[in-house]
């Protein structure tokens, strides 16, 4: 995994675990902390792999995690992490939407909010109608999975810094 990435996901893996900590506290005390960091870490584990052979990382990710761990609750978090197919529940699929949402608060190696993140994304993956569409479109659920945590954690995540490294405004 190239270093950019495996920083990139221990980042990840800091807010997803903060977030699941409050998660526990709340409303789903039997996440697991150890799941949750695992899909974290494994979310952007064939990146590497597709940006010098093509396909989508999402989808080969999952293979991978499913044939080396055979936990279907970690494939399903690395296969929808850029879009979420089913209900918009944080009660029944906390693990995945918690790194659906925590991915999309750390920029390369950085928290931000997720508009600065978009940015970036529009502007590195945003050549055509199409992609700006599917962004556009994670962006979306993203701010909804956003105010369904906040709803449940009673807490303004985008006003969090996570790690108090740095206020995100
Ligand atoms: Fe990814």
């Amino acid at each position: 995994m190239p270093e950019h990435i495996r920083e990139h996901s221990f980042l990840v893996a800091e807010v997803a675990l903060h977030i699941a900590r409050l998660c526990r506290k709340r409303f789903v005390p039997e996440l697991s902390l150890a799941l949750v960091e695992a899909a974290a870490l494994l979310h952007d584990v064939a990146k590497g792999y597709t940006i010098r052979h093509g396909g989508s990382h999402s989808q080969l990710g999952a293979a991978w995690v499913q044939e080396r761990t055979g936990n279907a609750i970690l494939a399903r978090a690395v296969l929808h992490h850029v879009y979420w197919p089913f209900a918009m529940d944080v009660r029944c699929y906390p693990v995945a939407l918690i790194i659906f949402y925590s991915d999309k608060r750390v920029k390369h190696a950085e928290i931000v909010s997720m508009g600065e993140r978009f940015e970036d994304l529009l502007q590195r993956y945003g050549k055509t109608p199409l992609a700006c569409k599917h962004i556009q479109l994670s962006l979306e659920q993203g701010r909804t999975v956003e105010a369904l945590l906040e709803q449940e954690l009673k807490v303004d995540l985008n006003a969090y810094s996570f790690d108090c490294r740095r206020m995100v405004g």
